[in-house]
Formats: C-alpha cells, structure tokens, sequence
C-alpha cells in the first residue's frame, strides 16, 4: 500500500483528541491508516480485526465499493448545495429511503450530521411540537441514569453518566432522571434480562411529581450502548410507552447504535416491536464514512408544524450541513449495501453464534458478567481494587497488541463488529480476549 505521508506524524501537539487520555496516548500512539472489510491496518503494518465497527458505525465493514464509488462520484458533481432554502435531490431520496426501511410511524426526516445534533434536534422539536399544539408548558425532558445522548447540552442533560456531565455547570433546566436498567440479578443475561420492567413505573413517579402538562419528552437508548450494553428488562420498553402515551408525552428512541441492524433488524423499535415517537440515529446512516445523523419523526409530530402563512420558516431549527450531498450519497449507497447484502439478516442469523462464543468466556479470569443481543456484546471485569477502569483499559491495550479491536467502558469491554464478520473471525476475537484475560493483573 503506497502511502504518500508519514504513517505516525512527528508532532502530536496540536490534535486535542476527543474523549482520549491525550497525554497517554501521544507517549505510545495507536494509529490505523488503512482499513478494508473486517480489518484496519496500523502505522507498524499490523492487520487488526475490527470487535467494535470503528466506533459503533462501520456496520458494513470497512472500504465498501459502492459507497466509496458514491463518495467520489458526488464529490465530483456537486460538492454542496446551501441547506436552508435550497435543496438537491439525494437529500429527498435519502429520507425516502429512510422511511421505507423505518418503523411505520416514522414518515419524516430531518438530517443532522452526529448522533449528539440528532438528540438536541428531537428534544427541540418535541418542545416545539406541544407548544405548536397549545401546550406550551410542556417543556420538562425525562432521561435516564446511564443514559448517553451524545455530548451537547441537551443530549448531556438527558444523559445519565456523571463524567460527562460533572464539570459542564448546570446544563438543562427541568430535566429529570429515571433509573438505569442494570440489576445485578440478571447478570449472564442472554438477550433480554428477565427483572426490571418495574422499573419503568419510575416515570409514573416523575409525571407525579411534576405533573404531566410540563412533560415534553422521555429519551431513552431501547438498549443502551456507551454505558456498557444495557439490555432493556422484558416488558420495560412497553410500559414506557403505554405511560408515556397515557400522559402524553412523546417517546424518542437514541438508535445512533441500535439503528442500522445492530440487533438483527433496521431499528431496536422493529426488534422490540414497541414505537416511538421520534428516532435519533447516526453511525451506521453512512456506515460511519461521512458525518450524518437524522431524526426520524412521525406524520403527527410533523404536521403539528405545518400550520400557518405557507411563506414562513416552520421549524427555526437546522444546520449548514443537514442532508449535505455527500454525506447523503454515502447514504443512500450505504443503506443500498446493506440491502443487497442482507446485512440485517446475516445479523439475526449469526445472533446464537456470537452469543454462545461471547458466554463461553464466562469461566475466564476476572469475568463478572456477560450479556449480549444481536450482534452487540459485554463482558464486564471486576474492577481492580482501587482502580476502577485499570483492568479493562489494559484488556484493551493487550488485545490492540494482539491484533483485535475492543472498547471499554469502565471496566466493561464491549463488542460490536460489522454485520459482515464471520464465524471465524468470532473466534478469533472470544479466543484473543481469553488469551488477554490470562496473562491481565
Ligand atoms: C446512543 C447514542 N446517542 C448519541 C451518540 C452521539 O453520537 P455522535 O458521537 O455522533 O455525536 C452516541 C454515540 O456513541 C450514542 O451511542
């Protein structure tokens, strides 16, 4: 592979690296400069294999040719077009396919470019969409303990993990929390856990509490990824949404990593067959290639805003880039993969595969629980006295040595590799993660 810049560049200074131990990182750099299907190739020349679809996005695995060829082709056309007032035709067909592929209810699509401008955007549109409708008290957003909402000041608001939100001052007036959904008891969970569906009576709670005219919105992840693969309890997500709507208040599902056939279908709303009022999604939009996140949004949601003298802007909400033609070629030609390939399908088919191979750790060493669903996965380390997060950070750092990639999160690995890994590669990576468990402190 002939590359025309240094793989490891001499100064490191200048990039502040987004959610990285800079400082750390710059002593013993970690650098990719090339990836193609399963694998990413690092600076010293080393194949790696991809546990975790980049970051959650790479659903399709990497250096697709149809979506490169899209890329390149609309570059060459017409590089952008003004977003506001203005418009270009892949955006359209973008959001038609988008619906197409999307639970029923969803009928509308407003893009954005990451999942974090894709929650700000919901949580923006359900408190204008009540007060369209005369209920312009409701502007209250109920989260969750755990949750992650992405990193601007609404998605951090709503969210529910401290360090993301500690040093960041008050954030978000009127925002409330239910509690998260892990419980001890379902540890070794296969799927989806059996106790906790209770839990979602906390929101009966908070509408007590406040009152339901001031509720604008609940946002919850159906399965929440960041925090370390949380699986909604049996019954939780339809209780949710039989309060929400008994109170009427909207229901955003935060698909940026359950959308786009994680859990062996389009969105975790078709896999749990329970329907939202709004889906946030990003990531695999564009198989992680080109920034792009949307909201989906029912016809009610948005017609409540096409009211009024026909010459004026009904939503003051929007963003240079939204449906850009490039991100909107990747796309389409990304949701086109996906199709011919079957990808959601090979997920669902695959699903036992990788959950028995995941579940066969569960005698390695410093292993405390496994859960998995799809073609997602967690196992979860006892931390070291003392030292929370140590031992998984070092599990990730032994098995980037030893040629697999995997996240952690505190002191949770988790896993999440493109839809187009094989049973081999499943292997490979259960085997290397035992392997790196042994010789681990
Ligand atoms: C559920 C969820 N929402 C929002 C985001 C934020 O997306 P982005 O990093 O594209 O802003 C993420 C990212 O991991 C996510 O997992």
């Amino acid at each position: 592979m002939a590359l025309d810049r240094p793989t490891v560049p001499n100064d490191l200074r200048a990039f502040w690296m987004p959610f990285t131990a800079n400082r750390q990182f710059k002593k013993a750099p970690r650098m990719f400069v090339a990836a193609e299907g399963m694998h990413y190739t690092t600076s010293d020349g080393r194949q790696v294999l991809d546990g975790t679809a980049g970051l959650w996005c790479c659903n399709a695995g990497h250096k697709r040719p149809r979506i490169v060829e899209a890329i390149q082709k609309q570059a060459a056309e017409l590089d952008y077009a003004p977003a506001f007032q203005m418009g270009h035709p892949l955006a359209f067909e973008l959001a038609n396919k988008l619906v197409d592929m999307a639970p029923e209810p969803m009928e509308h699509v407003f893009f954005t470019n990451s999942g974090s401008e894709a929650v700000d955007t919901a949580l923006k549109i359900a408190i204008a969409y009540h007060r369209a409708r005369g209920e312009g008290a409701r502007t209250r957003l109920i989260g969750r303990e755990r949750g992650y909402h992405g990193v601007n000041f609404g998605g951090i608001s709503v969210g529910g993990i401290v360090n993301n939100r500690k040093v960041f001052g008050s954030l978000l007036n009127g925002v409330d929390h239910m509690p998260h959904t892990h419980l001890p008891e379902n540890a070794w969970t296969k799927g989806q856990p059996e106790h906790g569906a209770h839990l979602a009576d906390e929101l009966e709670r908070i509408v007590a509490l406040h009152s339901a005219e001031t509720i604008a919105a609940v946002i919850v992840e159906p399965m929440a990824g960041s925090t370390g693969v949380l699986l909604p309890p049996k019954g939780y997500l339809e209780k949710l949404r039989s309060i929400c709507t008994k109170h009427g208040i909207l229901l955003i599902f935060d698909e940026v990593i359950t959308g786009f056939g994680r859990l062996g279908s389009s969105f975790a709303a078709d896999h749990f067959n329970v329907m939202p009022d709004m889906i946030c999604c990003a990531k695999g939009l564009t198989n992680g290639v080109i920034p792009m996140g949307a909201v989906l949004a029912t016809a009610q949601i948005h017609d409540a805003f096409m009211q009024g003298p026909e010459n004026l802007i009904e939503l003051f909400h929007g963003y240079t880039y939204s449906g850009n033609p490039i991100a909107s070629a990747a796309g389409i030609a990304t949701l086109e993969t996906y199709r011919e390939d079957g990808l959601f399908q090979r997920a669902a088919d695959l699903a036992p595969y990788w959950e028995d191979a995941l579940h066969s750790l569960r005698d390695a060493r410093h292993v405390i629980d496994i859960r998995n669903m799809g073609l997602i996965g967690a196992v979860e380390l006892e931390p070291i006295a003392g030292k929370p997060t140590e031992r998984a950070f070092n599990a990730f750092l032994k098995a980037y040595d030893k040629g697999i990639l995997i996240r952690t999160t505190g002191d949770i690995i988790a896993m999440s590799p493109p839809l187009i890994i094989e049973k081999g590669h499943i292997d490979q990576l259960v085997d290397t993660l035992r392997n790196v468990l042994e010789t681990l402190d």
